[in-house]
């Protein structure tokens, strides 16, 4: 069914984005971009198509902007593709972006791989099939010595199971006398986190006109720079991830402190 609607065409990577002629300040790149994918289905909708349309759509957008930021010097990309919450979707949806994914991890790793990008993943593994957790491993496993831009894909995803993968690790390290309860501190409880060894995110990309997390990174976005747009992600292009740097470079961070001038 999937091949009778969409055909099972490969792009190449498509589009490059140079920082220098972008207008941006090469020397305040953020290094970690979060970006919350959200407005398929909308954008889908408002041209009278099926819902599974604009995720299909999404997918090809998510590579265009993985190529642009890695031309621009962006070093890692966190991207809600699934949250630990759209198990509610109607099941024929899910099957379809479950589908879609795994397609994605067959067709599109080579051009990841091509392009040095190093992929990873954060998340639960439970509920998911078989097929696609043999398919990160195995994109996983490819790429992890790529040098280039991170793509951090998440997937069943939530920033409270996180928290609480994170409680649990830790307690049972208590439990085993191997950690002790004074020694638990933020570097001990980052190191139980999904996220584990990546720099925070600097920049926080919503699509879709929501102004809200959605259970998104709830710990690393602390002092991460928000940025949101109405435009649905399929519409997403680089030229709008050049005005998101550009306003996050216009910005000043402070966490908590202040700036002397
Ligand atoms: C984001 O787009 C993709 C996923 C959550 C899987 P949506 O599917 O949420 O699209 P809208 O927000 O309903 O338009
Ligand atoms: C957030 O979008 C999740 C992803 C983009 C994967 P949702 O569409 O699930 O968020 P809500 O339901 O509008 O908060
Ligand atoms: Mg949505």
């Amino acid at each position: 069914m999937f091949d009778q609607i969409f055909g099972n065409v490969i792009q190449p990577m498509p589009c490059t984005v140079d920082v220098d002629t972008a207008g941006l300040r090469a020397d305040n790149i953020p290094r970690h971009i979060a970006i919350i994918m959200d407005g398929n289905g909308r954008w889908a909708k408002a041209q009278g198509k099926v819902r599974t349309y604009g995720h299909k759509a999404g997918a090809e957008t998510l590579k265009t902007i993985v190529r642009a930021a890695n031309d621009l010097g962006v070093k890692i990309i966190t991207a809600y593709a699934f949250s630990t919450e759209n198990w509610k979707r109607p099941v024929t949806e899910i099957h379809f972006i479950m589908e879609l994914l795994s397609r994605y991890l067959t067709n599109e790793i080579q051009d990841f791989h091509d392009n040095n990008v190093q992929v990873r993943f954060m998340g639960s593994r439970e509920g998911l099939p078989g097929v696609i957790c043999q398919k990160m491993d195995y994109a996983t496993e490819v790429t992890k010595d790529n040098t280039g831009l991170i793509l951090n894909l998440a997937i069943n995803y939530g920033g409270r199971a996180e928290i609480l993968h994170a409680v649990k690790g830790i307690a049972a390290r208590i439990q085993d006398g191997s950690l002790s309860a004074d020694a638990i501190d933020a570097s001990v409880f980052e190191d139980n986190l999904y996220s584990r060894g990546l720099p925070d995110p600097d920049l926080l990309i919503r699509t879709g006109g929501d102004q809200r997390i959605s259970n998104f990174l709830l710990w690393q976005i602390a002092y991460a720079e928000m940025w949101t747009t109405k435009v649905c992600w399929p519409d997403f292009t680089p030229a709008m991830l050049v005005e998101a740097i550009a306003s996050f470079q216009k910005r000043e961070r402070r966490f908590g402190g202040l700036i002397q001038k």
